[in-house]
C-alpha cells in the first residue's frame, strides 16, 4: 500500500544524505513506525510519501482511487495530500481556527458542504471520546491531549486510506501517551487504515507497529522487522543498543493477556449459597474465589475465612474486587496492575464487564519464558 524503493534524499547545499536507499513496504491495513534518533530523517521520510519533499533519487508507490499501486511523482500533489491523513509533528493546529474549522480543512477542499463536515467532526468526536462542544472551542482552550486527539481526528476527516502520523502523540505527558496510544490502537482496529508512523521513541515504536523500522543516524534502514523479531533478534549492536538492555521485558507489550490467561477459571455464582460455596472452595482447594452474577458480570469476591460458619446466600460476604483487567491489555501493562493489589490472581474481563479468564503472575512469567526459549514470536 505503501512501497518506498531505494529512496534517497539529499537537501540542497548538503553532502551527507538525510535519507539514503531506504526500501520498505507498508502493507494494507498496518501500522509501520519508523523509529530512530533526532536527525535521523524519519520526517523527511514521512513527507517524501505525500510529496511535501521530492526525493533525489528512488522511487515511492502508493495505492491511487483506483487501486492500483502509482509512482507519487506521476499523481497530482493536490489529490495525493487529500488522499493522504497528515498528522503533523507539534500537532499544528490553526490557531485562530475552531476546532471545527480545524477539522473541516481537507473537506471543505473536497467541497463538502458545512451539514456534511459538521456530522463528520461529531462522527470523529464521538470515536475520540470527546463532547461536540469542543467544535466551537479555539485550540488554546484544549488541553495538549484533547489537541493531540483532534490533531489525529483532523487527519481523519476525509476518511484517507492511508495516514502519515508525525510524533502524533508526543508533546503530552506519559500517562496521556499511553491512554491516547491505547485509544488509537482499539480504533485501528476498526478503521484498519494503512499507517506510517514516526517516533523517537523504541517503547512507542514496539506497541504501535505492526512493523517497525528502525532508522540510524544520516537515514540508514538497520533493521526493518515485526516488534517480537526486532526483540529477539537484533540485526546488529546499534539495534540491540536502540532496543534497550530490557529488551525481555519489552516482549511483554506485545503478549495480550488474554493470550495467557486462564480461560476455564474457579469462579462462583452470586446466588449460590454459603454451605454449597464453601462445600465447593474446599473441594477445589481455593482461600478465595470470583463471584458472577448470571451473566457472568464481575460481582466481586470470597474469602473462605468469611464465609466459615455463616449461612444465607454469598453476595452477602462478597467484597468488591479493586481491579480487573481489560481482555486486551498487554502483559507489560497487566504486569504492573498486578503489582500494585496483592491479589494472587485478577480477572479479566470484556467490554461489557463479562469474566473471561483469570491471570496471575505466574502465567506471566510462562508467557515470558516460552518467548525467550523460542527466541522468535512471530503471531502477536
Ligand atoms: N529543509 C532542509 N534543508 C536542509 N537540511 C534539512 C532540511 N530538513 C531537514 N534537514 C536535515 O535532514 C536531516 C533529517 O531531518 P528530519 O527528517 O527532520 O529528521 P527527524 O524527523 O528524524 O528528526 C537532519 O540532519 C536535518 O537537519
Ligand atoms: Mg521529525
Amino acid at each position: 500500500m505503501i512501497k518506498l524503493e531505494h529512496v534517497t534524499k539529499i537537501y540542497p547545499g548538503t553532502t551527507s544524505p538525510a535519507v539514503d536507499d531506504l526500501s520498505f513496504t507498508v502493507p494494507t491495513g498496518e501500522i509501520c513506525t519508523i523509529v530512530g534518533p533526532s536527525g535521523c530523517g524519519k520526517t523527511t521520510t514521512m513527507k517524501m510519501v505525500n510529496r511535501l519533499i521530492e526525493p533525489t533519487d528512488g522511487e515511492i508507490y502508493v495505492l491511487n482511487e483506483r487501486g492500483e499501486m502509482q509512482n507519487v511523482l506521476e499523481m497530482d500533489p493536490i489529490i495525493l495530500r487529500r488522499n493522504i491523513g497528515y498528522v503533523i509533528q507539534q500537532i499544528g493546529l490553526f490557531p485562530h481556527r475552531t476546532i471545527l474549522q480545524n477539522m473541516g480543512t481537507v473537506p471543505k477542499l473536497l467541497e463538502w458542504d458545512n451539514t456534511r463536515i459538521r456530522s463528520r467532526a461529531e462522527e470523529l468526536l464521538d470515536m475520540m471520546n470527546m463532547p461536540h462542544e469542543f467544535l466551537d472551542r479555539y485550540p488554546h482552550e484544549l488541553s495538549g491531549g484533547q489537541r493531540q486527539r483532534i490533531g489525529v481526528a483532523r487527519a481523519m476527516a476525509s476518511d484517507p486510506p492511508v495516514m502519515l502520523m508525525d510524533e502524533p502523540f508526543g508533546a503530552i505527558d506519559p500517562i496521556n501517551r499511553n491512554l491516547l496510544q491505547n485509544e488509537f490502537l482499539r480504533l485501528q482496529q476498526e478503521i484498519k487504515k494503512t499507517i506510517l508512523f514516526v517516533t523517537h521513541d523504541i517503547d512507542e515504536a514496539i506497541k504501535m507497529g505492526d512493523k517497525i523500522a528502525i532508522l540510524n543516524a544520516n537515514g540508514q534502514l538497520e533493521q526493518y522487522d515485526s516488534p517480537a523479531k526486532i526483540l529477539s533478534e537484533p540485526a546488529n549492536e546499534f539495534i540491540e543498543d536502540f532496543v534497550g538492555a530490557d529488551r525481555t521485558l519489552k516482549q511483554l507489550n506485545l503478549i495480550r493477556v488474554e493470550e495467557v490467561m486462564d480461560k476455564k477459571p474457579f469462579l462462583l455464582q452470586s446466588t449460590q449459597s454459603v454451605e454449597e460455596a464453601l462445600q465447593v472452595m474446599d473441594e477445589e482447594g481455593q482461600d478465595y474465589a470470583y463471584v458472577v452474577d448470571s451473566d457472568r458480570r464481575l460481582q466481586g469476591y470470597v474469602s473462605r475465612k468469611d464465609l466459615k460458619e455463616k449461612s444465607g446466600w454469598i453476595d452477602e460476604y462478597t467484597t468488591t474486587a479493586a481491579t480487573s483487567l481489560p481482555i486486551t491489555m498487554n502483559l507489560r501493562d497487566a504486569l504492573s496492575e498486578m503489582l500494585m493489589v496483592d491479589y494472587s490472581t485478577i480477572c479479566v474481563v470484556d467490554n461489557r464487564d463479562r469474566v473471561r479468564g483469570t491471570v496471575n503472575t505466574a502465567m506471566v512469567q510462562e508467557a515470558l519464558m516460552e518467548t525467550h526459549s523460542s527466541g522468535k514470536r512471530e503471531e502477536v
